[in-house]
């Protein structure tokens, strides 16, 4: 708790992104990484398998952009720059030990960008107290869509973790209810689905669907849809992430994640 609390007060990144609470969060993965690393093993290595399988299958092998990086936990980071002349790592927030960590590779850059594209509008509407209310709907991200070299696209773990950042903070600072966000909420998931569709490249989303609460004899006792209301095509590969065994979240419940990896497009189409 306190080396985290002296990293937040000591890494440097931008004071609304550490206000919205991003540069905390990553710190608290960070934490739970080291407490639960064997629970962790087999989904971060199959998240690599999978990033790596669509890589091979790509015809081209000029940039791939990967969305959600973080901690680079499940990122296969010298592969892809063995396999890419060029290796996107984009996420809100870089720590600098991942900065550090790149900069071994010459093709590997760490592109500071929110996918959301709305992150800084919701932060102004938190200094505002809310004033004008919630946007009904997300926007269209734009990033790296006019870019003709990419051949791979992955979205890494990061889909049904957008909305979550943004709502806490502003449900803080506005006093909005959680019933206040369904709408916006699948919005701001749907269009990061219809952005990754946009992209003229081979395009892989890999993320949670379901959440379950397990009891001690490891019977099901709840379970959540944590992408809601949005309908995903069918996946390539599916498995369970460990997330929070007891009794890192519940201490009557171990907290597993059923993980789909999704090939959204096979394989860009042939440049002429
Ligand atoms: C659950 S983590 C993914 C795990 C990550 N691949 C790793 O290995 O550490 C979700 C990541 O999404 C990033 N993120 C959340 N909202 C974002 C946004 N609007 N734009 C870009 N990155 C965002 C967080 O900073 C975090 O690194």
């Amino acid at each position: 708790m306190i080396i985290e609390f002296l990293k937040h007060l000591t890494i440097p990144s931008p004071s609304r992104l550490k206000e919205i609470g991003y540069l905390k969060e990553l710190l608290a993965i960070q934490s739970r990484y080291n407490r639960c690393t064997q629970h962790w093993q087999q989904h971060v290595e199959t998240t690599k398998q999978q990033i790596v399988e669509s890589a091979r299958t790509c015809k081209q092998h000029r940039k791939v952009a990967l969305m959600g990086t973080g901690l680079l936990l499940d990122i296969p980071v010298q592969e892809l720059s063995q396999m890419f002349a060029e290796v996107l790592l984009i996420d809100i927030i870089h720590v600098p030990e991942v900065e550090k960590y790149c900069r071994q590779f010459a093709n590997v850059r760490c592109v500071h960008h929110d996918v959301t594209e709305m992150v800084n509008q919701l932060y102004e509407l938190g200094t505002m107290k809310g004033k004008g209310g919630l946007p009904t709907h997300a926007v269209q991200p734009t990033y790296l869509l006019d870019d003709s070299e990419i051949d791979l696209v992955v979205s890494v773990n990061i889909m049904s973790q957008l909305p979550i950042m943004p709502q806490l903070y502003l449900e803080r600072t506005c006093g909005f209810k959680e019933s206040d966000f369904r709408g916006f909420n699948s919005s701001m998931v749907q269009q990061h689905l219809e952005y990754l569709r946009k992209f003229n490249a081979s395009v892989l989303l890999i993320t949670d669907v379901h959440r379950h609460l397990l009891d001690a004899t490891g019977k099901i006792v709840d379970t959540e849809n944590v992408i809601e209301h949005i309908s995903l095509p069918k996946q390539r590969h599916e498995w369970k992430w460990d997330i929070a065994p007891r009794p890192e979240e519940y201490r009557e419940w171990d907290v597993v994640h059923v993980v789909q990896s999704i090939p959204l497009r096979e394989q860009a189409e042939e440049t002429v």
